[in-house]
């Protein structure tokens, strides 16, 4: 693969954006062996966990979540061949997730015995609906489940000193729970891991369903940054879903708003309507200049492992990764990114009209850039000529010719490659 080569210009001072923009990549931590394995409608096999893994290590992540162990013995089984096989890069911590009860902490210790660096991830529901609705609980109740939870991870952490152990909570459907609420569970927990003597910490924010516009969730997250205590000893991590499409908006504006790291998965595959695109949120990042620190300069190869391993198709549209993101059909837009790339030369800045980046820097190319189908205009036409065959057109002759293409485009109904728009030209302009 071609690393990123060049990040598109944008100035911070450049006067169309507006003051706050994101200058630093998060930190990033995949979820899509925990949250999108869970949502599959066929879970993956070990094979494809492994084949998932490896690319998310190859990609660049140093945070993975793996599953939930203590509730699965698939999670349970991989996590042990992980570790038994020392598949782990040294840089890279596992994160699993458990339940805040006495129990299920144990069998998550069982499972990452042996491990270099893992997180272990604790959360319980903590919204006004999970209280009333499911647990029946009042607030006290809630927060000592996860203030037990707390004292159990540290206990059985203190029996495992090989490990190098970090503790994340998430106060699941934090977005539901009020605020100052969230704020004193969040306290009570860290009350025990105490993270100003030493004890790295994730406080996760789980946007668990979408359930207002972006700016309220970030909105949030920095009422939360500001207010808790022990802010400078933890990372505050976001984990949005996607319920109102904003996911990926959603983690943006929450890392404007103070976030440290965010979770995802590759294409937003997880629960209902998933969880935020990492693709996406890290492409926005390089198209802004800012480096991602992830290598997604290998597409094609990502929406083939994701596909194999979740068997669910990338939408042709998908941001960055679909098939036709880089293809304009209609004939104002071929006729102005043919002017842009003619105009522009090797190392150039990328500043070439309706194409956000530049193909090649995801492994895509050129060629692909211009599709002739009926609504193409002659420069298209002259642009897949030159390309293909050499052939320049005078302005008078791409008039003339593009409207023989677009009648034969609209008799056939569909896309017309670049071998039929040679042979039409050859018939009505070559052939004595
Ligand atoms: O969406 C969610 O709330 C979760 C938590 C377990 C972090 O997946
Ligand atoms: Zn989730």
């Amino acid at each position: 693969h071609r690393k990123y080569v060049a990040f598109t210009p944008v100035a911070k001072t450049d006067r169309r954006w507006p003051d706050k923009t994101i200058i630093r990549a998060p930190r990033f931590c995949a979820v899509d062996l925990r949250d999108g394995n869970q949502a599959l409608v066929k879970p993956m096999s070990v094979a494809q966990k492994q084949r998932m893994f490896d690319l998310l290590v190859k990609l660049g992540f140093k945070e993975i979540e793996i599953g939930f162990p203590a509730a699965s013995q698939p999670d349970f089984d991989f996590c042990r061949k992980l570790i038994e096989e020392d598949r782990i890069p040294e840089d890279v911590h596992i994160q699993v997730l458990t339940q805040a009860r006495p129990e299920l902490i144990e069998r998550t210790y069982e499972a990452l015995k042996g491990a270099r660096k893992a997180i272990v991830h604790v959360y319980n529901s903590t919204s006004t609906v999970q209280r009333e609705q499911v647990f029946g609980m009042d607030r006290a109740g809630i927060r000592d489940i996860a203030v037990n939870g707390a004292r159990i991870v540290k206990a059985n952490a203190e029996k495992y000193p090989d490990t190098e152990w970090t503790f994340q909570y998430s106060p699941e459907s934090f977005t539901g729970t009020e605020l100052e609420y969230a704020a004193e569970v969040i306290d009570a927990v860290n009350d025990v891991w105490r993270p100003d003597q030493g004890q790295p910490v994730v406080i996760n924010l789980p946007a668990t369903v979408e359930m207002a516009t972006p700016n309220v969730f970030a909105d949030q997250i920095e009422w939360i940054c500001d207010r808790v205590r022990y802010r400078e000893h933890i990372s505050i991590s976001v984990h949005t879903h996607n319920d109102r499409g904003c996911a990926v908006a959603a983690a943006e504006l929450a890392v404007m708003a103070g976030a440290d790291r965010v979770e995802g998965t590759l294409m937003g595959n997880g629960e209902r309507t998933g969880n935020m695109d990492l693709v996406t949120m890290a492409m926005n990042l390089y198209s802004q200049g800012v480096d991602p620190t992830l290598d997604l300069s290998g597409m094609a190869e990502i929406t083939d492992v994701v596909e194999a391993c979740t068997e669910i198709s990338t939408h042709p549209r998908h941001p960055y990764a679909g098939e036709l993101v880089f293809t304009a059909f209609s004939g104002s837009h071929q006729d102005a990114i043919r002017k842009c790339l003619a105009k522009r030369k090797e190392g150039d800045t990328w500043h070439v009209a309706y194409l956000p980046i530049d193909p090649r820097d995801l492994g895509r190319r050129y060629e692909e850039v211009v599709r002739i189908n009926s609504q193409s205009g002659k420069g298209g036409v002259a642009y897949v000529l030159e390309r293909d065959y050499n052939i320049s057109l005078p302005r008078w002759l791409q008039i003339e010719f593009s409207k023989l293409v677009q009648r034969e485009a609209e008799t056939n109904g569909g896309e017309i490659d670049s071998l039929t728009i040679h042979r039409l030209f050859e018939d009505r302009y070559l052939k004595v």
